[in-house]
């Protein structure tokens, strides 16, 4: 992503104009291996660079001379109100970007009026992320332990603590292979040797906040499964997920997760039309199309490529939304009228977590909203309820930054 100018080399977040300059702030801040667990995807990463070319690739067609002078960007969620078509994705281990983590991820979501989802791998507990953001609607991602009553206990606490809807991931049946992980030693929790030495010293800032959390704060903990106790052993990311998640889930658990939770249920992780179909079948209220940010299979399509056949298959059953290599208020708008509901965003706001704790979300959340008015306003355009195929050229677009 370029936005055709150079930012000044030391940007302040006030002076960030796009989620790149953010980035930037992300990038400087923290160490590298922090940075690249987070930026990083799956083996030849071929999905996260195909996820930017293929919206970079998408065109429009506006409607010159038609009365946009007032827009409307709120829409409906499952039923909630939100003030724009935008919703944070489950990020696990948020307080490696900030002590705060996902506490002040669902702040920044709830003073914007849109909707956060809690990653079941956070840092914080699901109650205290209830309790900092009261009467926000949140919803809560779960990924399936090999012990089921584990996941049963963690699904009623959710319920308790008035989490709106029940989102289960199932593209990670094991940890997909992040090789920029492998190469830095990168564990959880972190733990520098030599080698990091001229790392951590250029990122004196971060370690010392991330060590003192560490020592006196809350900590870099499995908020939701035992806190400090749950990470006494220094593992890989990988052997943490493997050891955890039930590689051997199939479409028969989401019925028995059906029948743990009363509300809304979300499918995350689809990226074909049998997939899709099937979730419906089975039940799910929404599909979540989703390579995971391209950090699970490499190789699988860029879910805006994916996302027409997928919408066409739910035929309206149940609600479509889309993530991965959303980082401008144009890419909300492709898929928007391609077939999604709303756009969820993942580094994006870590970026902003990184770059400034609850204010570095609002940030992200404010530059892509005001991307997305402005867009919708050189379209001709009123209203994101209106966005439908007829907004994009038809004709396939020649691929600018495809690999
Ligand atoms: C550091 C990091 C941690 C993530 N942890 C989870 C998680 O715990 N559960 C989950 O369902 N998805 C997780 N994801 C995937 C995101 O929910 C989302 O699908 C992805 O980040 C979207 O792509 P984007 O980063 O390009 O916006 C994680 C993503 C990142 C970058």
């Amino acid at each position: 992503m370029k936005d055709g100018s150079t930012p000044p080399r030391r940007l302040t977040l006030a002076q960030a104009i796009n989620v790149e300059d953010v980035r930037s702030i992300f990038a400087r801040k923290v160490p590298t291996a922090v940075r690249d667990f987070i930026d990083g995807g799956g083996e030849d990463e071929v999905t996260v660079r195909r996820n930017r070319g293929a919206f970079e690739a998408i065109e429009f067609r506006n409607r010159p001379l038609t009365d946009a002078s007032t827009r409307t960007l709120s829409t409906t969620l499952l039923g909630t109100p939100i003030t724009a078509p935008l919703v944070l994705a489950p990020v696990g281990l948020a307080s490696l970007a900030h002590p705060l983590g996902e506490r002040a991820a669902a702040m920044a979501a709830a003073s914007s009026g849109i909707v956060s989802t809690l990653s079941s791998s956070s840092c914080w507990s699901l109650e205290d992320v209830a309790d900092a953001a009261p009467g926000a609607p949140k919803w809560f991602q779960l990924y399936v332990w090999r012990d089921r009553a584990i996941s049963a206990d963690v699904v009623a606490r959710a319920r308790a603590a008035g989490y709106t809807a029940l989102v289960v991931t199932v593209d990670v049946p094991v940890g997909g292979r992040r090789e920029r992980d492998l190469r830095n030693g990168f564990t959880i929790p972190p733990r520098p040797t030599w080698r990091h030495t001229g790392d951590v010293i250029r990122h004196l800032p971060w370690v010392a906040r991330f060590a003192w959390d560490e020592m006196f704060g809350h900590g870099l903990t499995m908020g939701n499964f035992g806190g400090r106790t749950a990470v006494t052993q220094r593992l890989a990311f990988m052997d943490r997920v493997n050891s955890r998640f039930d590689p051997g889930m199939t479409w028969d658990d989401l019925e028995w997760l059906r029948s743990l939770w009363d509300g809304p249920m979300v499918i995350k992780g689809i990226t074909n039309a049998d997939a899709a179909r099937e979730a419906v079948a089975r039940g799910m209220d929404a599909v979540w199309v989703s390579n995971h940010g391209g950090r699970q299979l490499d190789g699988l399509p860029a879910t805006i490529d994916v996302l027409p056949e997928i919408a066409d298959a739910v035929d309206d059953r149940a609600e479509v939304y889309l993530d991965s290599g959303i980082r401008r208020g144009t890419d909300i708008v492709k898929a928007l009228a391609r077939g999604a509901r709303v756009c969820m965003i993942g580094r994006p706001y870590v970026y902003g977590l990184a770059a400034g704790g609850q204010a570095g979300v609002e940030k992200v959340i404010e530059l892509l909203v005001k991307e997305l008015d402005t867009t919708l306003a050189l379209l001709g355009c009123a209203s994101v309820d209106r966005l439908d195929e007829s907004w994009l050229r038809s004709a396939p677009a020649r691929r600018l930054s495809a690999p």
